[in-house]
């Protein structure tokens, strides 16, 4: 049986979803792209020729429910890929911004991955060599020199913050995963054009971006878990 990937957040064709499916298939991988809204799932899914499930990561009943499909189709998890993240809150104030705002972006950026990787965790353990990947960003580090946590250009306080703490996750899960061969690692995709118009402000390929997301996805057994990279490359926390 190939093996088998879930993607979350694939709901646009310029999106970091679409092209780590895209490239996970041509490497020979079952993806099965997901979205909140399943016609756009769907609609992807059919250029790309892979499968599409609704799932929306804050709804604890659309996760169990993709759980109890994917047992049903194929008994076992062999990546997940945690990409579904937004609020990207520019040019932000923490003093003055919503509570409301600040808990839907955690609820999406850091909570959906966690529900994920717990709702998974049984499926991912049936797999030979299963692999997490948490889509985190250099605007949650302090080590990014251009959008990091510290640095004046960086005005995302709170998408900013959520991934921080999903790279927190990623090191609590993979201390708590020592002895499992199942890996989880944070992966930054880099300043990536999947919006019309970045390329001008220095935002690269999406192919480029997906790279690294592939790459820990695909680690070999003798490969890292519990850090955050960038194509490849370790990033500082
Ligand atoms: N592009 C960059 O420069 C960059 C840099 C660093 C990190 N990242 C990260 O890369 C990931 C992908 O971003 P992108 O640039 O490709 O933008 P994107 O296409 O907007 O991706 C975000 C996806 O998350 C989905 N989503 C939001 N809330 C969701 C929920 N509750 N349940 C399921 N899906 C949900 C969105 O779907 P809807 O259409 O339903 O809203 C959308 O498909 C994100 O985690 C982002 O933080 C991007």
């Amino acid at each position: 049986m190939n093996k088998i990937a879930i993607i979350s957040g694939v709901s646009r064709e310029m999106g970091l979803g679409y092209e780590t499916a895209k490239q996970l298939k041509a490497i020979g991988f079952n993806v099965i792209i997901t979205a909140r809204e399943i016609a756009k799932a769907n609609l992807l899914a059919n250029q790309l020729g892979v499968s599409a499930k609704q799932l929306d990561v804050t709804d604890d009943n659309s996760v169990s429910l993709l759980v109890r499909q994917i047992e049903i189709e194929f008994g076992k998890l062999d990546v997940l890929v945690n990409n579904a993240g937004s609020y990207f809150d520019q040019a932000g104030n923490p003093l003055t911004t919503e509570m409301q705002f600040v808990k839907e972006a955690f609820d999406t950026n850091l909570l959906g991955a966690w529900r994920m990787i717990k709702a998974f965790y049984g499926l991912l353990e049936k797999s030979e060599s299963p692999r997490i990947v948490n889509v985190s960003s250099g605007a949650g580090s302090f080590g990014d020199p251009v959008f990091g946590l510290a640095h004046h250009f960086s005005k995302v306080p709170v998408y900013g913050i959520t991934k921080l703490a999903l790279n927190g996750l990623t090191v609590k899960i993979a201390t708590q995963l020592k002895d499992s061969r199942i890996k989880i690692n944070s992966v930054d995709p880099g300043f990536t054009a999947t919006y019309p118009g970045t390329e001008q402000f220095g935002a690269r390929s999406v192919s480029e971006g997906a790279k690294g997301i592939v790459w820990a996805a695909t680690l070999p057994q003798e490969g890292p878990t519990g850090g955050f990279y960038r194509d490849g490359q370790k990033m500082s926390w």
